[in-house]
């Protein structure tokens, strides 16, 4: 496609300030524009400049997928009569070596389902089966018969593809191209590697009416992502192998984002994009990278947000900063949005590149670079982005190719049906996993980023959750979504009425709670622990173990009737509860997975660095949970509060020792009251749930609710506190020992935590 210097519409533009009258009465006519079976919308009525774009029922496309209005009043392509949507075809999958497809058809429609069989001695690798879906792909992964003699795996021929070479040893390369009429989107090359992988990642040949659906995307871009993001950690011992990027010690992770905003003349465009930007970073946050971001909006010209020079001149941004720089830019709309300059974004990254390898060239080199480019239109303008994607590239990898490759990763989002979606895979690098994505606008790419965490790649990440910012329908799933670790504990004790209580899900194995919830005679099978992980709602318990020094009434006889210090237990399931966005473990203080959701990096990180953060205001924020799912806030009363706090102890039912801290040891936290704001108060069932904090939009847990002064709650789950009614519960930096015994063990059958000192 030709980079014609500007495009007419601009040319237009400049024009009609001259002559503004005449130009405000051009429209394109709306004769002939209809589509039997579909309809078409218009980005600006019929105004020079707008786009129609067309739209069939699922599992139908358009033949024309867009028409422009021209400067001349002229729609291209010219309408003509008879335009009706079409049934959506898969390519052709019978390219498949050393077996056959069946049923051989000519050619195959959305819904057909195809079989593979190999020939004797030939191995199937791959989907057996396969189904057209109604974006033309084939659903599950190209299917391909291998006798595996090779250094390299056979790569296989994807549906609509031809492959060139056979031999699959280490230096041998193997080509592909897309038969007559699709596009493709992928390696167009690939290297067989002595580590016995290939280098690039495997293209897909697609007819020009198919779009990736945000399931397709979310998976492909979040394990791409993770390639890009994730930390060296060799000590780690649940790693799988593979291949992840290595950062150098003292190296860094600087993410560009650029964001097409031409043809933006709505607000909500803007806000959309806006939304999309946050939601992708904070998705980056729940990684152990903390990056420097540089974030713009371009459209004829560049619209910097926020930027990268910052971190490199001393005024580094956190992430609160940069949402906040998001939230308060306005986009100037200047009237001068119609062009989509991607080679003036490139350039611009090319530039922030330059400043910071001057300033600091070792650092530079230590770094890695993510590009993140979302377009919706053809690049009409400007220098031909080629170039400065070359220099970036060259840049980076200066004469060390094979070496540097990793460290530049560029993904392309493609928007809606005006994008130069061949163009696209030539900007991108051919590093492992995809990196080119169309979408069909930008609903579908918020879709995407809200998806993404449910990605089984993020199960080792606790305290993951999603917290439905943006427009949300309310689903069964939600709840569970947004307190993925809880667990509702219920108990048939040997006498009396079966009793419930909440508890936390801190490993795939094992639930934290109160020892207060199990009474004497309460054996294994009389407890039931519900969490909906898909699979199963009730877990069977395997043992439950009280903290040894439980003892409710050791102090019996010094006027404490119930005594609840070392008030935790754990139980430990029969199986592993499977982890997914529903079900996924909290984060408990002093393990080096929670250094990670704090984002505290390095071997010299310890338990007290985590109280620090956690436990160090004289009111720090925190909640807990109702059995009816409803968030309580409360402020935890530390130092000089807390005190004040746990002398309302002495008002409980029956207490007549008259030393507050011989009812609440060290061993507890307070909350309760009404200063310095009114607190919510814990009521009955809420006992054994996690006292948990949100921070960096990840939940740790650093309490269990144990007792209270006063039960006002009276059948009611959410009620407020009165000024003496204070909760009390245990510090989870208390009972290290105790957690780190069973948690911690490293010889257990089932996956450890790992503790810090
Ligand atoms: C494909 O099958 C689904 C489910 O049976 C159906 O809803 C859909 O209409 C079918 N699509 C086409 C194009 O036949
Ligand atoms: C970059 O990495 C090299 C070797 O990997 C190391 O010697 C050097 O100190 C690092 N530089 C910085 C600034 O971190
Ligand atoms: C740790 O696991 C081993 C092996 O399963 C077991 O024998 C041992 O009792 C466990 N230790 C604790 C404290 O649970």
């Amino acid at each position: 496609m030709a980079q014609t210097a500007c495009w007419t519409l601009l040319t237009l533009m400049t024009v009609s300030s001259f002559a503004p009258g005449a130009l405000s009465q051009q429209t394109c006519s709306d004769k002939l524009l209809s589509i039997k079976g579909g309809h078409f919308t218009l980005s600006r009525d019929f105004e020079l400049g707008t786009l129609l774009a067309y739209k069939c029922q699922d599992g139908y496309y358009s033949p024309v997928q867009s028409r422009r209005c021209l400067f001349s009043g002229r729609w291209k392509p010219l309408p003509k009569r008879g335009l009706q949507c079409k049934k959506v075809r898969c390519p052709d999958p019978s390219v498949f070596k050393h077996g056959n497809v069946l049923p051989p058809l000519g050619r195959y429609y959305v819904n057909d389902t195809t079989t593979y069989e190999c020939f004797s001695d030939y191995k199937l690798y791959g989907s057996a089966t396969r189904v057209c879906k109604a974006n033309g792909k084939w659903s599950g992964r190209t299917p391909i018969c291998s006798r595996n003699t090779d250094h390299c795996p056979d790569p296989g021929v994807p549906a609509g593809a031809r492959r060139d070479g056979h031999i699959f040893n280490i230096g041998d390369k193997v080509t592909y191209r897309c038969e007559d009429g699709l596009m493709r989107v992928g390696s167009k090359e690939r290297t067989c590697k002595e580590s016995g992988d290939w280098t690039g990642n495997e293209p897909e040949c697609h007819f020009d009416y198919t779009f990736d659906t945000p399931g397709e995307v979310s998976e492909a871009f979040g394990s791409a992502l993770k390639n890009s993001l994730k930390q060296a950690d060799e000590e780690s011992p649940n790693q799988q192998q593979g291949k992840k990027i290595h950062l150098d010690k003292g190296g860094n992770i600087n993410i560009f984002i650029a964001i097409d905003a031409s043809d933006s003349i709505d607000k909500d465009h803007i806000q959309k994009s806006i939304d999309i930007t946050k939601n992708l970073i904070e998705k980056i946050s729940y990684y152990d990278v903390t990056p420097n971001y540089d974030i713009m909006f371009f459209a004829t010209k560049v619209t910097p947000v926020v930027d990268i020079k910052n971190y490199y001149i001393g005024n580094p941004k956190s992430l609160a900063d940069v949402i906040t720089d998001l939230d308060k830019f306005n986009f100037d709309d200047n009237g001068d949005d119609s062009g989509t300059n991607l080679g003036a974004a490139f350039t611009n990254i090319l530039e922030h590149m330059s400043f910071i390898k001057a300033r600091k060239p070792e650092q530079f080199l230590n770094s890695s670079h993510v590009i993140i480019m979302f377009t919706d239109g053809e690049s009409n303008m400007g220098q031909d982005p080629k170039r400065p994607v070359s220099q970036i590239k060259d840049f980076v990898y200066g004469n060390k190719k094979e070496q540097r490759m990793e460290k530049l990763d560029i993904y392309m989002f493609g928007l809606g049906q005006d994008v130069e979606r061949e163009l696209l895979t030539e900007y991108v690098t051919d590093n492992a996993g995809k990196h080119v994505f169309l979408m069909e606008d930008l609903d579908q790419l918020h879709q995407v980023f809200d998806e993404m965490i449910d990605e089984s790649s993020n199960v080792g990440l606790c305290g993951l959750h999603r917290d439905y910012s943006y427009g949300h329908k309310e689903t069964a799933s939600k709840y569970r979504q947004q307190q993925p670790w809880l667990a509702e504990i219920s108990v048939r004790h040997v006498e009396g009425s079966p009793s419930s209580c909440l508890g936390s899900l801190v490993t795939p194995r094992f639930i934290l709670t109160a020892a207060h919830c199990f009474k004497f005679g309460d054996t294994s099978d009389r407890i039931t622990v519900t969490i909906e992980d898909g699979k199963t709602k009730d877990h069977e318990v395997r043992i439950h173990i009280p903290h040894p020094d439980y003892n409710i009434l050791a102090k019996k006889d010094k006027g404490i009737p119930a005594f609840f210090d070392f008030d935790v237990a754990l139980i430990e399931l029969k199986e592993d509860v499977a982890i997914s966005a529903t079900a996924r473990p909290i984060c408990i203080p002093c393990t080096k997975e929670t250094s990670g959701a704090l984002k505290l990096t390095g071997a010299d990180v310890k338990c007290k660095d985590h109280e620090r953060l956690l436990l160090n205001n004289e009111y720090e924020d925190a909640y807990i949970m109702s059995p009816k799912r409803e968030k309580k806030f409360i402020k935890i009363k530390l130092g000089n509060a807390r005190d004040a706090c746990i002398e309302d102890a002495k008002k409980a039912k029956d207490m007549t020792a008259t030393d507050a801290k011989e009812i609440v040891t060290e061993n507890f936290l307070c909350t309760g009251g009404i200063a310095p704001v009114t607190d919510h108060v814990a009521c009955k069932g809420d006992s054994g749930g996690a006292l948990f904090t949100d921070k960096s939009h990840r939940t740790v847990q650093v309490g269990v609710v144990s007792w209270g002064v006063e039960d006002i709650c009276k059948g009611q789950t959410l009620v407020l506190s009165r000024e003496h009614t204070r909760d009390y519960h245990i510090n989870l930096f208390k009972v290290q020992p105790f957690l780190k015994k069973h948690l911690g063990n490293l010889t257990a059958k089932y996956a450890p935590l790992t503790f810090l000192e």
